[in-house]
């Protein structure tokens, strides 16, 4: 079968590197915010040219406390897109506010930006964009729309590391930039970890501080904070990956134009790399009517194709005191019912995308 994604063969390229690293982690007993995490944070504020990055647990994290440093609290409401992950719903609700659902753009799956405007209420306090699959946003107009109405806008990137938009780093537009290495992600570590980057100094104190107990010096707390720590190890995986992420991301690059080259004028929709955007393929995801057949064929043929995702966060029972019902954001929903995702990674041989390019063509004869 061949996979979606292939980790240990990239760890075979990286191993005596990352092994090196971990064992003087364990010599040194240093595990919790260390030298590992302090380079990772200097090294990803740099690439993407803003003073701050801050080392946390997951994503998911990141996201929750982009949000509540960022003054997103009981009662207020927070516009994203229905057409992501659960969890950039999930960290709105952590912060006892509303995730309020703008349909997507069905070129680019991404928030539809002309949907957000009519959305805001006195209650709104945020816009929570989802790079989806590798893709920017459209930053221009949703910062357009935040500065105008006063709104932070806070950039979920879980999917996104290294991709540009009209030259500047996605995650570097808003606010702040939300990081998973979730280990499935383009930028990737052996557990869980997350991070946040930001231009602003006092979004940067404040989520120091909540990651480590709301303390910002030992046994003396501010405020009740969380244990959201990125640790050493997986900091150290980081760092050693960070020095190979735009070759890894160029790869993918690569795959996806022979995956582009080879099924063209098939009656398929493929992603689209918008002008001034530099698209990282975290997926490559494709769309068709007939996606339950093709997903099946791809399976007796021997390659993975998996569905991201089969149900919009509007339509999920966990958020359904919202009050969302069918038909309420019909490009999500039809996204939901069309997309199929094929096996993208760096390492990816041309011969498996040569392989699945023939199969996906046998299926449409
Ligand atoms: C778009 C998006 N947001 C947030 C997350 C949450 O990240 P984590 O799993 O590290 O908590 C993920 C991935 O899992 C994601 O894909």
């Amino acid at each position: 079968m061949i996979p979606m994604l292939d980790l240990k063969t990239q760890y075979s390229t990286l191993k005596e590197e990352i092994d090196e690293r971990v064992r003087d982690i364990f010599d040194s007993g240093a595990f919790i915010l260390g030298p590992n995490v302090m380079e990772l944070e200097r090294r990803v504020a740099e690439y993407h040219d803003v003073p701050y990055a801050i080392g946390l647990a997951s994503g998911t994290d990141a996201l929750h406390l982009a949000l509540k440093a960022a003054g997103v609290g009981e009662g207020d409401e927070v516009i994203t897109t229905p057409f992501t992950f659960f969890a950039t719903a999930e960290a709105i609700v952590y912060c006892g506010a509303k995730p309020v659902f703008a349909d997507i753009d069905p070129v680019t799956l991404n928030i539809d930006v002309a949907k957000i405007e009519p959305l805001i209420t006195a209650r709104t306090k945020a816009i929570l964009p989802v790079h989806i699959f590798g893709h920017p946003a459209d930053m221009d107009e949703i910062m357009e729309i935040a500065a105008r109405r006063g709104l932070k806008v806070i950039e979920d990137c879980a999917q996104s590391f290294g991709a540009s938009y009209k030259g500047r780093r996605a995650g570097s537009i808003g606010v702040a930039g939300c990081y998973s290495f979730y280990p499935s992600k383009n930028f990737s570590c052996y557990g869980d970890g997350g991070m946040i980057v930001t231009g602003d100094a006092a979004m940067n104190e404040r989520i120091r501080r909540l990651r480590n107990h709301g303390s910002s010096k030992t046994y003396h707390h501010e405020e009740v904070g969380y244990n959201s720590r990125l640790d050493e190890i997986q900091a150290a995986v980081l760092n050693v990956k960070l020095r190979r992420i735009d070759r890894y991301n160029d790869n993918r690059r690569a795959v996806a134009a022979r995956y582009g080259e080879r099924l063209a004028g098939l009656p398929l929709s493929l992603p689209v790399e918008k002008e001034g955007c530099r698209h990282v393929y975290h997926q490559y995801t494709m769309r068709t009517e007939r996606r339950n057949e093709l997903a099946a064929h791809l399976h007796g043929a021997g390659v993975s194709a998996v569905v991201y995702y089969p149900v919009a966060l509007h339509m999920q029972k966990a958020l359904a005191q919202y009050g969302y019902a069918e038909g309420a954001f019909p490009e999500a929903e039809r996204a939901c019912r069309e997309v199929v995702s094929i096996p993208m990674y760096p390492e990816l041989p041309q011969a498996d995308v040569d392989f699945i390019c023939d199969a996906i063509r046998a299926f449409f004869g």
